[in-house]
This record gives C-alpha cells, structure tokens and sequence, in this order.
C-alpha cells in the first residue's frame, strides 16, 4: 500500500522541476505532505478511494505530461485527506487527528477581529482584518464573557469571536458533506461553545457530517441596547456575531469538506431562539446562510423596542454602575464605556442583573428596526420567515427550576410562603406588561387543583408552555402552513428528567448505551444529512400536519408518534394572544 503513494510524491516532485511556471508550488507541497503523512498513520480500511489511482501507473509520454500532471493535481487536492491543515485566504489553520475515533478537530478558529475598543458593542469585523499565518487550532479560543463574572477569566476574554470545526477523517475537500450548525443556549448571558463536544453528533451520525460551534457575544457585551447603542454602536451585536459566523461557513467550509449549499442550523434554548431569529430576520429575507433549521426548546423571550423606556433604563443603569452615567450625552457615554477596562463592563453587567431581582435574563435582545424588524409571534403570523425544512420540539418539564433561581423571595414559587401573587410575580418579572387581568385568565386555565394545589407547578406549567413548548408548536405551525417540510418532538423522560436542556445529554455528554439518546442522535443528524429523521431501531417520524399533530413522543418506555393535546393547543392561542401585552 504504501509505496505507490510514495511514487506518486517523487514523480511530482520530478515534474515540478520540468515545468515549475505552470505549477502551483504550495498545493504541491501540500499534496506530497499529505501522502508522506499517509503512508506513515494509514490504519488498513482508512485510507479513501483515489481517483487519481488507476492513471497512476500508466505509460506516460512526454505530450501527455503537462495534462496528467494537472489531472494528478487536481485529484491529489482533491483527495487530500485527513484535512488536518487547512488554508484560507487569512490563515492556515492546523488541527488535531485522533486516528482512533476519526475525527479532526479544528478549535479555536478566529472568526472575526477581537470585538474590543472601539470594536466594543459594533458588527463583528468579520472574516478577519489581518492576516492571521499559521495557527494552531488545536485549543479551543477564549469563551465570551457571561454576565455573572467581574471580570475576563482563565477560560474567557471578550476577545471571543472563535469556531470551531469537527470533520470525519475521511473527509476530502471534494467531500462536499452536509454542515450542522450549532449556537448554545444560556439565555444570551452565558454559554461557551466548547461545552458542545462533537463526538456522540458526527460519530453518530449514520452518514458524514460537519458539525461546526460558534462563540457568540452574551449579556452587556453582545446585547447592550437603548438609543445611545443605536446611533453610536450596533443593537444585536450577538446576533451579528452569529450571522458574522454563518457568512464565515459559507465562505469557509468548502476547505474544509463541507457543503454550503447543506447547512443545517440547530441551537437549544437561546441557541434555539437564535435560530428562530435567523428565521426572521431582516423581514425573513432568504439569505441562504442555512438550508434547515432545527431548534430543541426555542424560548419566546420578552423582546422589547431598543428604544423602549425599559430597555432605555437598562441602559442607563448599567451605564451609571459603570461609572460613564454622567459622562455627557449618548454619544459621549459610549465613549466613555469603551473606555472602561474589561472588569468595569463585566461588573456593570453583573451589578445590572443584581438589581433585577425578578428576571432571570434582564439583558436580551431587542427589536432594532433592522436586523430583528418583527417579533417572533407577528412575523410568524405574517409569514415572515425564511421557507426551509425545520425539525422543533420541547421538553415536558419545561418550566420547572425557573422561579426557584429568583433571589426576590416574592417571586420565588417555591418558597413555602408562596402565593398566587408569586406566580404572578415570577411570570411578571420575565414579562413586562403582563397584566393581573391577563394572569387571573391564565389561572382559569391552569387551574391551581390540577396542580395538587402546589403554585411552584402551577407557574412551571404556565411558564414552561408560554416560553418554550408553545414556541416550538408556534414556530412548526408556521411552516406547516407553508407548505414546508416540519416535524415536532416531545420529549419527556420519567427517568432522567424532562427539565429544560435535559435532552441534551442525548448529544453532548460523552459515550451512551442508552437506545432512546441513540436513537435521539441518529433522528437529528439524519435530518442533517437526508431531511428526514430518521432512526434504525426506532418509530417512523412523521411530519407534523395541519391540525397540529402529531409529533414524536421521545420516552424511555417507549416511542411513537402522538397528538398534541387540544388543552395545550388553548394554552398556546391564550399565550399567543398576549403578543402586545408582553412583547412576544
Ligand atoms: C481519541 O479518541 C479516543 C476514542 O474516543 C479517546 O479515548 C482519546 O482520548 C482521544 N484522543 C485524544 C488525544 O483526544
Ligand atoms: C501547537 O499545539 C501543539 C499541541 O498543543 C503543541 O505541541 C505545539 O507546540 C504548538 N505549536 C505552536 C507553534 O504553538
Ligand atoms: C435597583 O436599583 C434601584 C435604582 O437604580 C434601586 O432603587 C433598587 O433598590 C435596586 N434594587 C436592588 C435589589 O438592588
Ligand atoms: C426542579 O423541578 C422539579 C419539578 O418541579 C422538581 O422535582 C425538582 O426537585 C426541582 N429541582 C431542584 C433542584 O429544585
Ligand atoms: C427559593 O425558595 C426555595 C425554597 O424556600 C429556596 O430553596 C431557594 O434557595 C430560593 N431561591 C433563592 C434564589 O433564594
């Protein structure tokens, strides 16, 4: 096996010398390193077709050199697995190849010019500036700053703009595999892409994937918003990085095996709402940035107007605890922020979401007139979207764990003093503007005896469904209507938990023999590869209908397609009703 390959490498070589002005050099080199690396780690059964391998050995005469010599080039780049190294036109970037699980991981790829001084709070600089030589993307890059720290950490820097790549060994820049997409949750404040390892998605996948992670900025560094932002920075900036992030894939991942016209988004909570976002954004324009979209948990978060007062007072406040609140105007303000040190921006953000004892993520996104134009339930409604395949559903304990987490007592269903004004208290600090007429509806239809007189599960169903569960039926609603091509999941596991993001541990908490998470991992990453999901040992999925039902019950016991029940069905059109109310 090996010496063919060492051949090859010596007769390029030999023609490099004939014709050196019709050769380019590097891919060359790059072509002869790759076979010297082949030749010494090739495991039997590993090493991929060559198309280039039946005219190796032919008789060659001199006329015919110059073009089998181009043919040869071409196929060896073509063919130049394992990706380890990859160049593009800032860098070229050397990953890691375990030989034992297949996988190449490229971490820490810069995406975007650090978002720092005057970059603070503006559209990611993206690809980036410079150029960049060779790196080793062999760490995964700082995360971003979450807004429960004070200051950058050993792990985080608001120089965060980094992604990463995951590739099956076998993959050749021809490859052309489909690209799984995936944004993490943590609400817009927290959340860091290296605690999404790729192994049990592209290992358990039946057919090649590349699954790909993007830092994004959070709380006061990504989503800072009232007017001053508008004229002097830019709303959204998270999203921006996001967006920054699937522009990067589209001119990125070719080099790397990948498929641009295949790309599959896919995020949990935050994670999902960004995809949401994505769905929506600039008026629902189809970009195609992403060709399907998945989202486990979407939350419906209370999207105000960048200029809305109470997105002005977070401004403000968090300005004064930043010390630039009487640094002059909006203009002069900003420029005293992007003055301020990393820990005075990281505090500020802290001390801002100190101070709102009732909300558990004061710092959000918001409607900017530009980049998110509608909100999620007026943009579905009025078609908005872009039109692609999309797999959502949500989890049965959705709600539960919320209201604990609020240091207001008097928002803290579980406290044993807690009352019905406790519910209402927790819904409200979630959602301005929720009205007591709105909540005393609400508990005509989650009535507190149904809920063994317990208010802490009254107000998980209540918020369970209004953030999330209705938001994933919601969003297929939408796209059933459409015409498109939509399946919903609920999972609900009795065993391990049905709480919010418990289904992750399905993806991303190492090696599993459990068959509902295989079967989980295989429905997923078919609906990457081949648009539907679907699983070997497992139930039929099929696409949600008109009605409403039915989705995929995913339970330990036992799974199978079932109806969404008409009381949830109500609970959501209530929800949905109060679009205005709460700014959903
Ligand atoms: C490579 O993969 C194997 C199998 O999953 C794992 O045990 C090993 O730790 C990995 N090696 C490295 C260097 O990460
Ligand atoms: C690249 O990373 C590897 C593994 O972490 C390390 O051994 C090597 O020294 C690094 N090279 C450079 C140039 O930093
Ligand atoms: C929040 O800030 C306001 C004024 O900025 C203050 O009146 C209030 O006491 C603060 N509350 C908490 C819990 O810090
Ligand atoms: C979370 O909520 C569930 C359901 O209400 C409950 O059983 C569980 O004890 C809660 N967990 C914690 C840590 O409070
Ligand atoms: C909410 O109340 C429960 C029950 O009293 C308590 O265990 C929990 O610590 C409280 N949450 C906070 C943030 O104080």
């Amino acid at each position: 096996m090996a010496w063919p390959w060492i051949a090859v490498c010596v007769h390029i070589f030999h023609l490099t010398a004939i014709w050196p002005s019709q050769l380019v050099l590097p891919s060359v080199e790059h072509s002869c390193g790759f076979l010297q690396l082949r030749v010494s780690s090739a495991a039997p059964g590993r090493v991929p077709d060559d198309p280039a391998d039946s005219s190796r050995h032919s008789g060659t005469s001199r006329e015919m050199l110059p073009i089998l010599l181009g043919i040869l080039l071409c196929s060896l780049a073509a063919s130049a697995a394992p990706l380890s190294s990859v160049t593009l036109d800032y860098g070229t970037f050397t990953g890691t190849t375990n030989t034992t699980n297949g996988l190449i991981y490229f971490q820490g790829i810069r995406y975007a010019d650090p978002p720092v001084g005057a970059l603070r709070w503006q559209a990611p600089a993206s690809p980036p500036s410079g150029h960049l030589g060779n790196v080793n993307a062999t760490e995964p890059g700082f995360a971003c700053i979450a807004d429960t720290q004070t200051n950058s950490g050993a792990t985080t820097d608001e120089d965060c703009l980094f992604g990463n790549v995951f590739v099956p060994i076998a993959t050749t820049p021809n490859s052309k595999l489909p690209v799984l997409v995936y944004f993490y949750g943590g609400g817009f404040e927290s959340g860091r892409s290296q605690d999404f390892p790729p192994e049990n998605i592209v290992l358990g996948s039946a057919k090649p994937l590349i699954f790909v992670t993007f830092n994004y900025r959070l709380g006061q560094f990504g989503f800072l918003s009232g007017t001053p932002v508008q004229q002097s920075g830019q709303l959204n900036a998270g999203l921006l990085d996001q967006r920054a992030a699937l522009e990067w894939v589209q001119s990125y991942i070719s080099k790397f095996g990948g498929d641009p016209s295949r790309v599959t988004l896919w995020g949990q909570s935050a994670g999902a709402g960004s995809v949401m976002f994505h769905l929506i954004a600039e008026g629902g324009e189809n970009k195609h940035l992403f060709h399907q979209a998945m989202g486990d948990s979407p939350p419906l978060i209370y999207l105000a107007e960048y200029n809305a007062q109470h997105t002005e007072d977070l401004f403000a406040q968090f300005a004064g605890f930043a010390g630039c609140g009487n640094a002059g105007d909006g203009q002069a303000i900003m420029a005293c922020l992007r003055a301020a040190s990393t820990a005075t921006i990281a505090t500020a953000g802290k001390n801002t979401l100190g101070n709102r004892t009732s909300t558990n993520y004061p710092i959000q996104p918001v409607l900017d007139e530009s980049f998110l134009r509608q909100r999620p339930i007026e943009a579905f409604k009025a078609d908005n979207f872009v039109r692609v395949p999309m797999l959502f559903g949500s989890n049965t304990d959705e709600g539960a764990n919320w209201s604990a987490k609020l240091p207001n007592p008097s928002a803290n269903t579980s406290s044993p003093s807690a009352t019905e004004t406790t519910v209402y208290n927790f819904i409200a600090g979630q959602y301005a503007g929720f009205s007591q007429t709105s909540f005393n509806e609400a508990l005509t239809l989650y009535p507190l005896a149904v809920y063994d007189e317990s208010f802490s599960l009254q107000g998980q169903q209540m918020f369970g469904e209004m953030r999330f569960i209705c938001t994933a039926l919601m969003i297929t609603d939408a796209a059933r209507k459409a015409g498109l091509k939509v399946y919903q999941y609920h999972y609900d596991n009795p065993i391990l938990g049905s709480d919010h993001a418990a289904e992750l541990s399905a993806f991303f908490d190492g090696p599993t023999s459990n068959p509902l998470f295989i079967a989980m991992q295989q429905y997923w990453t078919s609906f990457v590869t081949s648009g539907a999901p679907v699983a070997s040992s497992s139930a039929s999925w099929t696409q949600r209908g008109l009605n409403g039902s039915p989705r995929l019950l995913l339970h330990p016991g036992e799974v199978k397609m079932e109806a969404v029940p008409a009381s949830l069905t109500a609970h959501c059109a209530f929800w949905h009703s109060l679009a205005t109310e709460i700014s959903t």
